[in-house]
Protein backbone atom coordinates (compact mmCIF):
# COMPACT_ATOMS: atom_id res chain seq x y z
CA UNK A 1 0.00 0.00 0.00
CA UNK A 2 0.91 3.71 -1.11
CA UNK A 3 1.82 5.92 2.20
CA UNK A 4 -0.83 8.76 1.20
CA UNK A 5 -3.31 5.83 1.54
CA UNK A 6 -2.10 4.13 4.33
CA UNK A 7 -2.21 7.69 6.40
CA UNK A 8 -5.03 8.36 5.11
CA UNK A 9 -6.75 5.27 6.40
CA UNK A 10 -5.01 6.06 9.44
CA UNK A 11 -6.65 9.31 10.36
CA UNK A 12 -10.13 8.22 8.92
CA UNK A 13 -9.76 5.14 11.09
CA UNK A 14 -9.19 6.96 14.62
CA UNK A 15 -10.51 10.27 14.18
CA UNK A 16 -13.33 10.57 16.32
CA UNK A 17 -11.65 8.58 19.26
CA UNK A 18 -9.92 10.34 22.10
CA UNK A 19 -9.17 7.26 24.12
CA UNK A 20 -5.77 5.96 24.22
CA UNK A 21 -5.65 2.30 24.52
CA UNK A 22 -8.39 2.52 21.94
CA UNK A 23 -7.15 4.50 19.89
CA UNK A 24 -3.34 2.36 20.12
CA UNK A 25 -5.09 -0.67 19.94
CA UNK A 26 -6.73 -0.08 16.62
CA UNK A 27 -3.36 1.30 14.96
CA UNK A 28 -1.67 -1.42 16.02
CA UNK A 29 -4.37 -3.61 14.51
CA UNK A 30 -4.20 -1.50 11.59
CA UNK A 31 -0.55 -2.04 11.08
CA UNK A 32 -0.56 -5.92 11.74
CA UNK A 33 -3.50 -5.85 9.20
CA UNK A 34 -1.90 -3.92 6.42
CA UNK A 35 2.28 -4.92 6.53
CA UNK A 36 1.70 -8.46 8.84
CA UNK A 37 5.22 -7.59 10.96
CA UNK A 38 5.92 -10.31 13.46
CA UNK A 39 4.94 -7.96 16.80
CA UNK A 40 3.62 -4.31 16.76
CA UNK A 41 2.81 -2.12 19.71
CA UNK A 42 3.01 0.35 21.74
CA UNK A 43 4.99 1.19 25.17
CA UNK A 44 3.64 3.85 27.48
CA UNK A 45 5.99 6.23 29.76
CA UNK A 46 4.76 5.89 33.08
CA UNK A 47 6.86 7.78 35.40
CA UNK A 48 10.95 6.44 35.10
CA UNK A 49 9.61 3.23 33.14
CA UNK A 50 8.18 1.98 30.17
CA UNK A 51 4.89 -0.18 30.55
CA UNK A 52 3.36 -2.30 27.81
CA UNK A 53 0.70 -1.09 26.05
CA UNK A 54 -1.95 -2.56 23.34
CA UNK A 55 -0.01 -4.22 20.65
CA UNK A 56 -0.42 -7.55 18.01
CA UNK A 57 1.75 -10.33 18.48
CA UNK A 58 3.06 -12.84 21.19
CA UNK A 59 3.22 -12.11 24.71
CA UNK A 60 6.17 -9.05 25.59
CA UNK A 61 8.20 -7.84 28.68
CA UNK A 62 6.08 -5.67 30.64
CA UNK A 63 8.00 -2.99 31.82
CA UNK A 64 11.69 -1.12 30.09
CA UNK A 65 13.57 1.01 31.96
CA UNK A 66 14.91 4.69 30.29
CA UNK A 67 18.12 3.88 28.45
CA UNK A 68 17.40 0.23 28.07
CA UNK A 69 16.83 -1.98 25.07
CA UNK A 70 15.97 -0.10 22.03
CA UNK A 71 12.62 1.08 23.20
CA UNK A 72 14.31 2.55 26.22
CA UNK A 73 17.10 4.13 23.95
CA UNK A 74 14.54 5.46 21.63
CA UNK A 75 12.53 7.10 24.64
CA UNK A 76 15.98 8.33 26.27
CA UNK A 77 17.32 9.92 22.57
CA UNK A 78 13.83 11.04 21.70
CA UNK A 79 14.50 9.72 18.38
CA UNK A 80 13.35 6.99 15.74
CA UNK A 81 15.78 3.96 16.01
CA UNK A 82 16.00 1.52 13.56
CA UNK A 83 17.76 -1.96 13.78
CA UNK A 84 18.56 -3.79 10.76
CA UNK A 85 20.06 -6.85 13.15
CA UNK A 86 19.19 -6.60 16.51
CA UNK A 87 22.44 -9.37 17.87
CA UNK A 88 24.48 -6.21 16.84
CA UNK A 89 22.34 -3.57 19.39
CA UNK A 90 23.65 -4.08 22.62
CA UNK A 91 21.71 -4.13 24.80
CA UNK A 92 18.97 -5.73 23.17
CA UNK A 93 16.04 -6.96 25.00
CA UNK A 94 14.87 -9.92 23.39
CA UNK A 95 10.86 -10.70 24.57
CA UNK A 96 11.00 -13.51 21.47
CA UNK A 97 13.73 -15.25 19.79
CA UNK A 98 11.87 -14.95 16.37
CA UNK A 99 12.70 -11.09 16.60
CA UNK A 100 15.49 -10.13 13.84
CA UNK A 101 15.21 -6.50 13.03
CA UNK A 102 13.04 -3.84 14.51
CA UNK A 103 12.15 -0.11 14.78
CA UNK A 104 11.15 2.29 17.72
CA UNK A 105 9.58 5.46 16.89
CA UNK A 106 8.41 7.77 19.78
CA UNK A 107 4.80 9.68 20.15
CA UNK A 108 5.44 12.83 21.87
CA UNK A 109 3.40 15.65 23.55
CA UNK A 110 2.81 18.79 22.69
CA UNK A 111 5.80 19.95 24.67
CA UNK A 112 7.83 17.55 22.76
CA UNK A 113 8.24 15.24 25.38
CA UNK A 114 8.05 11.23 24.82
CA UNK A 115 4.96 9.72 26.02
CA UNK A 116 5.03 6.39 24.54
CA UNK A 117 7.19 4.48 21.69
CA UNK A 118 5.63 2.42 18.81
CA UNK A 119 7.76 -0.84 18.78
CA UNK A 120 7.67 -2.97 15.41
CA UNK A 121 9.85 -5.99 15.27
CA UNK A 122 10.51 -8.58 12.07
CA UNK A 123 11.47 -12.40 11.98
CA UNK A 124 13.68 -10.78 8.98
CA UNK A 125 16.88 -9.20 8.96
CA UNK A 126 16.75 -5.53 7.76
CA UNK A 127 13.14 -4.93 7.46
CA UNK A 128 12.97 -1.29 8.17
CA UNK A 129 14.23 1.06 5.92
CA UNK A 130 13.69 4.27 4.68
CA UNK A 131 10.28 4.15 3.47
CA UNK A 132 9.00 1.76 6.43
CA UNK A 133 10.70 4.39 8.65
CA UNK A 134 8.83 7.46 6.76
CA UNK A 135 5.41 5.65 6.85
CA UNK A 136 6.04 4.82 10.75
CA UNK A 137 6.85 8.39 11.64
CA UNK A 138 3.61 9.78 9.99
CA UNK A 139 1.87 7.37 12.01
CA UNK A 140 3.00 8.99 15.12
CA UNK A 141 2.60 12.01 14.14
CA UNK A 142 -1.05 11.22 13.87
CA UNK A 143 -1.76 9.48 16.27
CA UNK A 144 0.12 11.44 18.81
CA UNK A 145 -1.95 14.46 17.91
CA UNK A 146 -5.13 12.34 18.51
CA UNK A 147 -4.57 11.12 22.00
CA UNK A 148 -1.40 13.79 23.04
CA UNK A 149 -1.86 17.05 22.56
N1 LIG B 1 13.16 -5.53 21.69
C1 LIG B 1 12.69 -4.44 22.50
C2 LIG B 1 11.85 -4.94 23.63
C3 LIG B 1 10.42 -5.02 23.36
S1 LIG B 1 9.94 -6.35 22.51
O1 LIG B 1 10.76 -6.73 21.42
C4 LIG B 1 8.34 -6.46 22.19
C5 LIG B 1 13.82 -3.59 23.01
O2 LIG B 1 14.99 -3.97 22.94
O3 LIG B 1 13.53 -2.51 23.49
Amino acid sequence: MEKNEFIENLRNLISGEKDETAVLANTAAYIKEVYGWFWIGFYIVRGDELVLGPFQGSVACYRIKKGRGVCGTSWQKNATIVVPDVEDFPGHIACSSLSKSEIVVPLRDSQGEVRAVLDIDSDELATFGEQEQEVMEATARIVEKQIFE
